[in-house]
């Protein structure tokens, strides 16, 4: 039997070249140019292989998206799902997003989502996590009034100290369940890969909607 064979990373990157965007900070205030047209924009930080955002992406074709994911070793599959389902409005953002580089003006989003974002669990570091306050202040920005942020999590300790840093931030969480797969809430969106791992070995999923 013949295989097809397997496309090594570059040549991957190679032929989804038109869907990353090499400098993000040059598209601050106009990151609706990248798109066919302009339409309500969503971005997820730490997209991983693209799962989640390449089935939202395909669901909602009245939507643009953008996934942020610095692994260079993994946003080459986030490529490879847009030319596989053919989505013309989803971009890869090759980088870490940083809160010293912000690549977004003021209301430029419509929404965040932020699935099972590395947890940091030592201290000294929670200025790194994602739902630190020093972000939350970002998004609250970037994101336009009545726009959400969007946390999915398997991790019980980091979720705990999120709703604390909404809390200290006085962000209007909406919804909060601590599992989420048994929630009303449990088919509006897609899963990741991450939560479908999760969720087989029985661990429940922890959620929380804030609106801007
Ligand atoms: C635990 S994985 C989760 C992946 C995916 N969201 C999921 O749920 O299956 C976290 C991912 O976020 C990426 N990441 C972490 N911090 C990031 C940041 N500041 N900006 C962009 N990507 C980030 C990591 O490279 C990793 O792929």
């Amino acid at each position: 039997m013949r295989h097809r064979p397997v496309k090594n990373k570059e040549q991957i990157i190679e032929e989804g070249r038109q869907w990353l965007v090499s400098e993000p900070e040059s598209l601050k205030g106009h990151w609706a140019s990248l798109f066919d047209e302009p339409k309500p924009l969503y971005l997820e930080i730490g997209s991983g292989k693209g799962r989640f955002i390449s089935e939202e992406a395909l669901k909602h074709p009245e939507n643009n998206y953008l996934a942020c994911e610095g692994g260079g070793k993994i946003y080459p599959r986030i490529l490879q799902k847009i030319a596989e389902l053919q989505l013309t409005n989803l971009r890869v953002i090759p980088a870490y997003h940083l809160k010293e580089k912000p690549c977004f003006e003021e209301n430029e989003l419509d929404g965040i989502y932020l699935n099972f974002s590395d947890p940091w669990p030592k201290a000294r570091n929670e200025k790194r996590r994602l739902t630190h306050r020093g972000f939350l202040e970002q998004y609250r920005l970037f994101v336009k009034p009545g726009g959400f942020l969007c946390f999915k999590t398997d991790n019980d300790e980091l979720f705990e100290w999120s709703l604390e840093e909404f809390s200290a931030c006085g962000l209007d969480v909406q919804r909060v369940s601590r599992d989420l797969h048994s929630s009303e809430w449990r088919d509006e969106l897609a899963m990741t890969e991450y939560e479908a791992k999760f969720s087989e070995r029985g661990k429940t999923i922890n959620y929380a909607f804030i609106v801007f």
